[in-house]
C-alpha cells in the first residue's frame, strides 16, 4: 500500500481546499504517518486517541485496541509502535482467527527441530521475531483457551518455552491486542480467561465506527483521493462533485475506512475527470439495491375480533421508525433519511406534517 502518504506528486487543486482550518485541524487532517500508512482524522475521538497512545508509547504497559472492522486498529498500533523506544525493531502483527488451532502454538512459539512431523529444522516463532518490538495480536478474542494460558505466562513471567523444546525463553516484548469482539461478553461465557483480560487491557484504546464521527468522512475523502489520483496517476482528476461529497458523508459506512478507501479507489478509476461525480460511487453508497433486502417481517400480531384502527396502527409504525433513525444518526436528517430509503426534501416534508 505503497501510495499512502506519498505527497511528493500532489495534484494541487486536491490538496487547495482553501478553507480556514476548522478548530484549529487544518482541513487535509493528516493526524500522524506511520510506518503503516497515514491516519487522517479531525474527530475529538480519533485525536484522543492518538493522544492516549502516544502518551502510553513511552512505557511497555499493554494495550488492548477495539474496534469494528476497518476503524484502524493496525493503523493504531503502528503509531503506539512508532512512537515507543522500540521502534526500531519489529512491530510483527498476528492474526490469531486466521491460524488453525493446531498450528497457532508452533507458529507463535516457534519449535524445536523434530517437534512433529515436517519439522526438519528449528523455525523461530513470532514472539522470537518480534523480541525488543511489538507483537501485535489482532483478533486476540479468537485465541482458544490452552493458548492463553501460554500468553499468560509470556505476560506474567516474560518466558515460554518453543514446541518442542524443554529450554525457557526469556521475551522482552510488548503486546498489544485488537479485537472487534466484547471481551467481557467472552469472559463472561467463559470463552476467554478473565486474569489474561486484565493483564492486556492496562490501557483500553477504543476506534468508533465511521457513523460515529461522520467529521472525518471529508478529510478521509481528500486523503484517499489524492493518494490514489497520485497512485493511479490521474493527474486530470481534480477533486469532488459536492452531490458526491455529501452521498459519502451521509452514508453510514459498516465496513467502515476500509470500505471508505474502497469505495474511492473504485471511483478513482471509473471516473473521466475532472471530478469524481456521484455516479462513480458504489451503488450501496448511492442509496440503490438498499432496499432490495427486504425489512424482517414484524411480529405477527394476530387481528382482534374487533378489528383495528389500521391507518392509526400504520402512523404508529412510521413515527417509531422515522424517531429510531433520527436516533441512531443523531439528528442527521440526510442519513436518517438514508437508512429509512426516502429522499430527504420527503423526510423533512414528512416530519413537519407529523409534528415529530
Ligand atoms: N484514520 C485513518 N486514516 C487513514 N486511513 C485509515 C484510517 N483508519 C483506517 N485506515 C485505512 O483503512 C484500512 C483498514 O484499517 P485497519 O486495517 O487498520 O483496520 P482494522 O481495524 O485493523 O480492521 P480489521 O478489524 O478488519 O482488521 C487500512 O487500509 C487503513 O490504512
Ligand atoms: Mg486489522
Amino acid at each position: 500500500m505503497q501510495h499512502r502518504g506519498s505527497t511528493a506528486e500532489v495534484t494541487d487543486a486536491l490538496l487547495a481546499e482553501k478553507r480556514p482550518a476548522v478548530g484549529g485541524v487544518p482541513a487535509l487532517a493528516a493526524l500522524k504517518s506511520t510506518s503503516r500508512g497515514t491516519i487522517v482524522g479531525r474527530s475529538p475521538t480519533i485525536c484522543g486517541a492518538l493522544a492516549t497512545l502516544e502518551r502510553v508509547a513511552r512505557s511497555t504497559c499493554n494495550v488492548l485496541i477495539t474496534g469494528e472492522s476497518g476503524t484502524g486498529k493496525e493503523l493504531a498500533v503502528a503509531a503506539l509502535h512508532d512512537a515507543s523506544p522500540r521502534a526500531k525493531k519489529p512491530l510483527v502483527a498476528v492474526n490469531c482467527g486466521a491460524i488453525p488451532e493446531s498450528l497457532i502454538e508452533s507458529e507463535l512459539f516457534g519449535h524445536a527441530r523434530g517437534a512433529f512431523t515436517g519439522a526438519h529444522a528449528a523455525r523461530a516463532g513470532w514472539l522470537a521475531k518480534a523480541e525488543g518490538g511489538t507483537l501485535f495480536l489482532d483478533e486476540v478474542g479468537e485465541l482458544p483457551l490452552s493458548m492463553q494460558v501460554k500468553i499468560l505466562r509470556v505476560l506474567q513471567q516474560k518466558e515460554y518455552s518453543p514446541v518442542g523444546d524443554s529450554h525457557v525463553h526469556r521475551s522482552d516484548v510488548r503486546i498489544v491486542a485488537a479485537t472487534n469482539r466484547d471481551l467481557l461478553a467472552q469472559v463472561a461465557a467463559g470463552r476467554f480467561r478473565e486474569d489474561l483480560y486484565y493483564r492486556l487491557n492496562v490501557v483500553h484504546v477504543h476506534l468508533p465506527p465511521l457513523r460515529e464521527r461522520p467529521e472525518d468522512i471529508e478529510p478521509l475523502v481528500r486523503f484517499f483521493l489524492r493518494s490514489f489520483c497520485d497512485h493511479l496517476e490521474r493527474r486530470d482528476l481534480v477533486g469532488i462533485a459536492p452531490e458526491a461529497l455529501e452521498a459519502l458523508k451521509a452514508y453510514d459506512w459498516p465496513g467502515n475506512i476500509r470500505t471508505l478507501e474502497n469505495a474511492i479507489e473504485r471511483a478513482v478509476l471509473l471516473s473521466d475527470g475532472p471530478l469524481v461525480e456521484f455516479e462513480d460511487l458504489p451503488p450501496t453508497v448511492r442509496g440503490e439495491g438498499r432496499l432490495s433486502q427486504p425489512p424482517p417481517p414484524p411480529v405477527e400480531r394476530p387481528l382482534p375480533d374487533t378489528g383495528i384502527d389500521l391507518r392509526g396502527a400504520i402512523q404508529e409504525y412510521e413515527n417509531n421508525m422515522i424517531r429510531q433513525a433520527l436516533d441512531r444518526t443523531k439528528g442527521n436528517r440526510n442519513r436518517a433519511a438514508q437508512l429509512l430509503g426516502l429522499n430527504r426534501t420527503t423526510l423533512v416534508e414528512m416530519l413537519k406534517r407529523k409534528g415529530l
